[in-house]
């Protein structure tokens, strides 16, 4: 492994906290993989539904390595919110990541890109580390739109940030996930060549905002037979993973072809 990467799980709706222990269990078990992957600088993550973040918290007492984080907040600390999830909340669970932007909050419950922007803030007025997710669908992929689509993600995300220097923005604590849509949840990974140039682009976009030590994580199908190849590629920094993180040894395995 040439530098430490991430490997996220963003478990979306799935598991209840009983589900979230027994996983915690066998993660720490199973065959000294967890150990050997910390050991060679391996940093993972969880992103447990809100309701798991206190199971998840328990389970994690004492693990170092392995951080958690809510998969969504809301871009208010507190007030008249009803459903909503708040940053602070977390935190004092001692959530130290936040997902925000995940192509599912951006479709199912049409998050824009200025509410986005304000989540972000927020979640830099914390300190939090942030995993931001960026990615085109098939249609812009197929007309040619993939730059100008991620581009215009992390612009609208990260320009007013950068520039306000009121906001003492951290670019140590924002990480990238990119996740073409087209390959989230549907065993239809990007290619070697789709992943590197995407990549590569997305770098070039953080230098010019002043984020060139952000790291960029692959998100979309991420297996472990497609995990090695995939981690060789040039600024993949790591995986964030939807359906192969749900199982402690299936995830395990993606960590090990990492390292
Ligand atoms: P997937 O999901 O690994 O199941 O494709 C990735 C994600 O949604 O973050």
């Amino acid at each position: 492994m040439k530098k430490n990467k991430i490997l996220a799980a963003n478990w979306k709706l799935n598991k209840t906290p009983q589900q979230t222990r027994e996983f915690f269990k066998n993660f720490f078990e199973i065959d000294q993989k967890f150990t050997t992957a910390v050991a060679k600088g391996l940093q993972f993550v969880f992103f447990p539904s809100a309701f798991c973040l206190d199971q998840t918290q328990k389970s994690l007492s004492g693990i170092t390595h392995v951080g958690f984080g809510p998969q969504n907040v809301y871009s208010q600390e507190s007030g008249a919110f009803t459903g909503e999830n708040s940053l602070t909340v977390a935190l004092e669970m001692g959530a130290t990541y936040v997902l925000v932007g995940h192509s599912e909050r951006r479709q199912l419950f049409a998050e824009s890109e200025s509410l986005l922007a304000e989540k972000i803030k927020l979640s830099n007025k914390h300190k939090m580390k942030t995993i931001f997710c960026i990615g085109e669908t098939l249609q812009e992929r197929e007309s040619n739109q993939t730059s100008t689509v991620l581009k215009k993600q992390l612009q609208s995300a990260l320009q007013n940030l950068v520039t306000d220097k009121t906001q003492n923005f951290s670019p140590e604590n924002l990480i990238i996930a990119y996740e073409p849509v087209w390959a989230i949840g549907t065993g239809k990974v990007a290619t070697k060549d789709q992943v590197a140039e995407a990549h590569a682009f997305i770098h070039s976009v953080l230098q010019e905002l002043g984020c060139a030590q952000s790291p960029i994580l692959y998100g979309g199908s991420v297996k472990a037979d497609n995990a090695k190849e995939l981690s060789l590629i040039s600024h993949v920094d790591g995986f964030l993973v939807g359906g192969a993180s749900l199982d402690a040894k299936t995830f395990l395995d993606i960590a090990e072809a990492m390292i």
